[in-house]
């Protein structure tokens, strides 16, 4: 009832504020930034899962609020939550399920299935319940989730969390090879491992409390502070508030017209 009585009275929280990337079609672009710094937030707008309170956004040109039916058949989202498959259910049933969803005639439906488990190494296990899969084999069944589509544009919220090092390496590997090099398709992926977005991203951006602090290729971030300096550098030089508060004169590290593109995206969120 206090929810109720009082759901215009709840603080409200900016997670996201003058949000302005660019993602050249075939690039993959890593979103870093420490915990709450609001990825996931952008990356759920940008999916068309919850809406901004201000600002526009396109996926392969679709208005994400006015065009959502398109901007949705153009991408795939890939997250790392399992409670959004079906355990008792076998990989193959899992995968037959979400492909309907996307409004697929059933013989279609079957191919694409058994195609997508051929990519993803689960053809063997395809029939076990999804409860049984290992953690990389449930990632691997949220990756070819979201390929049913055939997206032109992957959103991946911190894809290899929970998978050990040797299978985020496989992953990392098949998203340079497969993923972009053979599709083609370009990739939107949120991490907190530094050297994942090094060895994987053509471009990072840095988000600390909803803003972009800085974008650009890692050498071109690595260069813009003293020689010699890691990505981890970077990443502290930006979302350290100690060096924030003696650098607030500074203007952030941006690359291109990034920066004169008006407000950009922005969300408040409501608390619970
Ligand atoms: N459903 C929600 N309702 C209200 N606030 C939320 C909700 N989800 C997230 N937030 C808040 O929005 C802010 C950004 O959260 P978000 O999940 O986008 O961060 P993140 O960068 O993905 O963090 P992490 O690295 O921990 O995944 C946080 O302060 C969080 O508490
Ligand atoms: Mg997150």
């Amino acid at each position: 009832m206090d929810v109720i009585r009082n759901s215009g009275k709840r603080d409200v929280l900016t997670t996201l504020e003058g949000v302005n990337i660019k993602v050249r079609k075939g690039e993959v672009l890593g979103l870093l930034g420490p915990n709450g710094a609001g990825k996931s937030t952008l990356i759920k707008i940008l999916c068309t899962l919850i809406l901004p309170t201000e600002g526009n956004a396109y996926v392969n040109g679709y208005d994400v609020v006015k065009e959502g039916q398109k901007a949705r058949e153009s991408l795939g989202f890939i997250t790392t939550d399992e409670r959004s498959f079906y355990w008792r259910l076998s990989g193959r049933e899992n995968l037959q399920f979400f492909a309907t969803l996307h409004n697929l005639p059933q013989t279609i439906v079957k191919a694409k299935v058994e195609e997508i488990l051929d990519v993803v190494h689960l053809k063997n296990r395809a029939d076990e319940p999804f409860l049984n899969y290992s953690a990389g084999m449930k990632q691997r069944m949220a990756i070819a989730r979201g390929l049913l589509n055939d997206p032109t544009v992957l959103f991946m919220d911190e894809p290899t969390r929970s998978l050990d090092p040797g299978a985020a390496k496989n992953l990392r590997d098949f998203i340079k090879e497969h993923i972009v090099g053979e599709r083609g398709k370009t990739v939107f992926i949120s991490t907190h491992q530094l050297d994942e977005a090094e060895q994987l991203c053509d471009r990072v951006a840095i988000l600390d409390e909803g803003r972009i602090k800085a974008q650009g290729s890692p050498t071109e971030l690595k260069e813009s502070l003293s020689e010699g300096s890691t990505l981890c550098d970077v990443f502290s030089s930006y979302t350290d508030k100690a060096f924030l508060e003696e650098s607030s004169s500074q203007a952030p590290f941006m690359l291109g017209r990034e920066r004169r593109q008006g407000r950009g995206l922005g969300m408040k969120r409501k608390g619970y």
